[in-house]
Formats: structure tokens, sequence, C-alpha cells
């Protein structure tokens, strides 16, 4: 069986992970790994690929950034003749970014079946682009698999046949779980024992500089009672420098450094007394990890992080970030559960699922 595998953005990486060596085990499965090239700098790259594993990819479609329509139809139209050429009898699609409903596009077009890892999640806010990519990914797909409940009753819903989805659990906490013990050993000598982290790069949050001003004003507030650490998205810092933001952020106890790799990053978290951010992953990774998280959206395509994890939605009330920031800081904050199935085997029930 040949299974193509299409990543393109930085969540992805530590998605396809644990899939392709989980497919490794399997003798008739033969893989081949497309990266679409939508994030392509080194460090929210390559970095990756290095420290999860991940082989060089077979092919690189080098699309880099653009408009949307413009990046998913570079993809769509770069992708197709690489389909056409292997022939295989699946793609594996990963997550919500545009390289994700691109392929699926050009697979549902050309007749070869569609499988999608991490189907059925819903914000219910279409201003996202990555809900539209939900939406339209899961409508194209053959075979959908779900990392919770919530994503199997959303697909229901919408009519998707039972028969089509498999709830495999959450193929991002298999990669945390087999390198946390790494990023554990990581030792950051310059950080206090107390700080916070944070991320930011919606274009909800980041974009509209009153927003983004207000967030990061926010956010030197926090500094007052700990430090920040905040490694920035090159969006971020690209809307930072383009509102003329830089200045007001230079303090000690508020560090912006550059995108982290995975394991850096993992390790900052685990540590973390608080993660603050608007990233749809790093939700998971802190109820994982039962690190408080609180969440500058005012929805959440990851409902199960609310209900049994540690994550609370703050929106972008300066107020409800303050009083949720004190409850923790009282040691009164949320505790969680990890959820069902993220146990660190979801890959191994994908492959299970394609080749068994
Ligand atoms: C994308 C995903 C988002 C995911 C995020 C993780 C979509 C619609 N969004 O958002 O779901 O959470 O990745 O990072 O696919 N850029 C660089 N270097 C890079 C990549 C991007 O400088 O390697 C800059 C470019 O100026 C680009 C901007 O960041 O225009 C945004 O990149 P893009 O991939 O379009 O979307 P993200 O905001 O990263």
């Amino acid at each position: 069986m040949k299974v193509l595998h299409v990543v393109g953005a930085r969540p992805n990486f530590m998605k396809v992970a644990p899939v392709l060596n989980a497919l490794r085990t399997q003798k008739h499965v033969t893989q081949t790994l497309v990266h679409t090239g939508q994030h392509y700098d080194a460090n929210m790259s390559d970095v990756f690929f290095e420290q999860l594993g991940i082989p060089a990819p077979d092919v690189n479609l080098a699309v880099g950034s653009g408009s949307h329509a413009r990046q998913t139809a570079e993809i769509m139209m770069r992708l197709e003749p690489v389909v056409l050429d292997g022939k295989p009898d699946i793609v594996l699609v990963y997550g919500d970014v545009n390289s994700t409903v691109a392929a699926a596009l050009v697979c549902a077009k050309l007749g070869v079946r569609v499988g999608h890892v991490e189907a059925g999640l819903r914000s219910f806010d279409r201003t996202m682009p990555e809900e539209i990519n939900r939406l339209v990914t899961d409508r194209l797909a053959d075979v959908l698999f779900t990392p919770s409940e919530d994503g199997d009753i959303n697909l229901q819903r919408e009519g998707i046949p039972a028969e089509k989805v498999f709830r495999v659990g959450n193929v991002m906490i298999d990669s945390l779980v087999k390198l946390l013990p790494v990023a554990q050993r990581q030792i950051r000598n310059e950080l206090p024992e107390r700080y916070a982290l944070v991320t930011l790069h919606r274009p909800a949050n980041v974009d509209d500089s009153a927003a983004l001003k207000s967030i990061l004003q926010s956010l030197l507030d926090v500094s007052r009672d700990l430090v920040v650490v905040f490694p920035t998205h090159p969006r971020t810092r690209q809307r930072i420098a383009e509102f003329g933001l830089e200045l007001k952020l230079k303090t000690d106890q508020l560090r912006l450094l550059d995108p982290l790799p995975y394991v850096d990053f993992l390790g900052l978290q685990s540590r973390a007394r608080v993660v603050i951010t608007d990233s749809g992953g790093i939700q998971e990774e802190t109820t994982y990890l039962g690190v408080p998280c609180l969440t500058l959206r005012e929805n959440t395509e990851r409902p199960i992080t609310v209900s049994l994890g540690t994550n609370v939605l703050v929106g972008r009330d300066p107020k409800k970030l303050r009083a949720e920031l004190a409850l923790v800081l009282a040691g009164k904050q949320k505790k969680g559960t990890i959820p069902p199935l993220w146990d660190g085997h979801a890959g191994e029930r994908i492959a299970h699922v394609l080749a068994g």
C-alpha cells in the first residue's frame, strides 16, 4: 500500500511524526512525504524535522507565503502532478492549515482517497481560516481520525457516515510523550523558577493594531508579577514592527525570543507557572502536562481542554486575564485530567486502521 503524507506548517510536523513511525513497522506499506513549504524558515520547519526524527521530505513544493487563495492555489497546482505521478492508495492530511485543505481538494478531484488526521474539531467560528479548512477537509475525507468524542459528535451532526470515522486519540500527544523526558532534561539557567510562557499568532489577535496593542499591554501588566517568556511567531514579529510597538516591549521582565525548537518549547511549557496562548495545539499540550492555560480566544475547537483539562478561555478581556492569572498565582488554578486516548499510541491506532 502506498501512503503519501502532506504537511506544510509547524503544527503538522508533530502530528505526522508518530504516524510515519507507526506505519514504518508495516512491511507492505511504502511512504512518501511531501512538504508544501507553507512554513519555510529553519526555525519554523527544519529544526522540527530534526528533533522529531522525520526523514527529509521526498518532495518540497516550496510554495512560501501569500494570501490564503494564492497559497492554497499554489499548493494545489504543485501537488497535483506529484499525486498523479506517485499514484498513492491514500493521502494523509493533518490538522487544519491551508496545506491540509489544498491537498484534500486535489485528491478528492483526482479520485484519490483522503485520510484526515485530527478530524471533527469545530470552533463554530467561520471567521477563523482554520475552521473553513476543517469543514472542507472533513467533508472531502474518506477516512476521518478523531482525537476525542466531541469530534465524532460534530461529524455525526454534519451527516458524515459513522463507518468513515475512527476515534484514535491525539497524535500530537504521541510526540509529546516521546520527547518529554528529553525536554525535561533541558535546563535554561537564565530563567527564573516562576515564569509565564506566551505565544500569539492568530490573525484576529495580531493583525489588528488595537487588538495587538491591548494584548501586549496586558502582557506588560502580567510581567509586573512574573517574568514573561514570549517566543514570537514571524507573523506577530512583523506586526509588532509594522505597528511600531517594539520599543515599548523591551523590558527585562518581558522577553521576546525567536520561535523555539519543539523540544526547547516543550521543556519551557512543562515548567511554566502558566501558559498564555492563542494556539490550538498548546491548549492540548498544557492539558496533558497539567499546566494552567489561559487562552486568548473567545472560542476553541478543542472544548475537551476546557471540560476536562486545564484550559480557561479568557477571550480578549484584560480583566478576565488578570482575574484568572491571580487565581493561578494564588495556587487556586483549575485542576484537570488527561482526556481518554491521549496516551502516546494514537499513531499506532491509525496504522492499525490503515494497514490492519
Ligand atoms: C499557520 C496556520 C495556523 C497554525 C500556524 C502555526 C493556516 C491558515 N494557518 O498560520 O493554523 O496555527 O500556521 O504557526 O494555515 N512566515 C515566516 N516564515 C515561515 C512561515 C511564515 O516568516 O516559515 C510569515 C510569513 O510572513 C507569512 C506569515 O508568517 O505570511 C503567516 O504564515 P502562514 O503560514 O500563512 O500562516 P500562520 O500565521 O503561520
